[in-house]
């Protein structure tokens, strides 16, 4: 069976103003949007529906664990954190 896609790093779009629907479940195939596998896979996520305002660039969190959901504010660096510096001799 797949994996719901959970990513590590944001998606980043132009996104146009309007009221969108974002994935929580990782299932969809049209990700950042929701295209109601959620209820199809009976996940119990329920996808962010917000208002978008304006044309804009936009990066939509894909780890969720962003405190700004469904904009990326940088959480998913503590799940990729940088390679450690070589000790100095
Ligand atoms: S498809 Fe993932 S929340 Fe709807």
């Amino acid at each position: 069976m797949a994996e719901p896609k959970n990513a590590t790093a944001p998606i980043k779009i132009m996104e146009t103003a309007g009221t969108k629907a974002y994935c929580q479940c990782g299932w969809s195939e049209i990700l950042p949007y929701c295209d109601g596998a959620h209820s199809r896979m009976a996940t119990g996520c329920s996808p962010i529906v917000c208002e978008v305002p304006a044309d804009g660039k936009k990066s939509i969190c894909q780890c969720r664990l962003s405190a700004t959901l469904p904009w990326c504010d940088g959480a998913h660096k503590q799940l990729n954190p940088p390679p450690a510096a070589p000790a100095s001799a």
